[in-house]
């Protein structure tokens, strides 16, 4: 049920592959709120197709961007602008891929070219996504970016491998150009810390079954999901945070704050 929350925004939505994406459940929560926004992916997952079930459904137009790549997000800001007819006022970057991680490489066996790969896809396309937007001038006064992020920044989950350095570089970039945004542009830039969610980047990693398991066992309010992601999202881009900026924001049902559940105790004096 919307609560049109975000009337007359304008966004755009990066990273929904399938309807388990979390880029995915945030487009159709914001189409509820009211928003009307533009829905973009690497050119290589269009050929997936899923992606215009999306648009249908959500009257979106949508316009392949490579996320790396500084010529294809120039034309993607002006072209949203043209096709939502003026400034953005909300960005979801919901990216993320490591190579390594896709070809099981451990982490102390890094093929550094794939490690940069990974490094430009899921934490420096963040900065040029901003670079892009704050250079056109495109984002309106009291806008609101945000990516998306997982607790491996701040500490280690060894299967999360190399992952983990560009969530940290990731948020990091989020207060650094949160500076810079929001004094000369009055935008907001956050991220979200969320729980193991079983989406095609989440279970590709090793051993993601039992971890969402013990994340379960671990939050006093359970995992949250990929839904209640794109609700939490819906406050971020609306005009009820306005001075939310610059931080972390865990949404973990509990975790990142527990050092270890009764659930948990208990599963080891069985
Ligand atoms: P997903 O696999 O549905 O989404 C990842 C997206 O990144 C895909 O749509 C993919 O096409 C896109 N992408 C990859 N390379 C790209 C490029 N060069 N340019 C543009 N887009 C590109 O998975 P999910 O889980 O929805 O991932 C979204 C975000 O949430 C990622 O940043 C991920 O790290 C983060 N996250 C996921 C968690 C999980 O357990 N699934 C937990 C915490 C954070």
């Amino acid at each position: 049920m919307g609560h049109n929350l975000l009337k007359g925004k304008r966004g755009i939505i990066f990273g929904a592959l399938d309807e388990l994406s979390i880029a995915w459940k945030t487009a159709e929560r914001a189409h509820e709120e009211g928003a009307t926004f533009v829905l973009t992916n690497a050119p290589i997952a269009m050929r997936m197709g899923k992606i215009n079930e999306l648009a249908a459904k959500t009257g979106s137009e949508i316009i392949p961007a490579d996320a790396t790549d500084e010529a294809d997000l120039e034309a993607l800001v002006s072209k949203s602008m043209e096709i939502l007819g003026g400034k953005i006022d909300f960005v979801l970057h919901s990216i993320g891929m490591s190579v390594n991680v896709r070809k099981g490489r451990e982490y102390t066996d890094q093929k550094y070219d794939w490690t940069a790969k990974g490094w430009d896809v899921s934490a420096l396309s963040f900065h040029k996504v901003m670079q892009t937007l704050y250079k056109a001038d495109a984002m309106s006064e009291w806008g609101s970016i945000l990516a998306l992020t997982y607790m491996a920044a701040q500490r280690t989950f060894p299967d999360y491998n190399d992952m983990a350095d560009n969530k940290a570089y990731l948020e990091s970039i989020a207060r650094s150009f949160g500076y810079f945004f929001g004094t000369e542009k009055k935008v907001r830039v956050n991220t979200i810390s969320q729980s193991p969610t079983p989406t095609t980047a989440g279970k590709g990693v090793k051993g993601f079954d039992a971890f969402i398991n013990y994340a379960e066992k671990m939050s006093p309010l359970g995992n949250a999901t990929a839904s209640e992601c794109a609700d939490y999202s819906i406050t971020l881009f609306s005009d009820l945070t306005r001075k939310v900026t610059m931080q972390n924001l865990f949404h973990d049902g509990g975790f990142s704050s527990t050092g270890v559940s009764q659930q948990i105790i208990d599963s080891f004096s069985e």
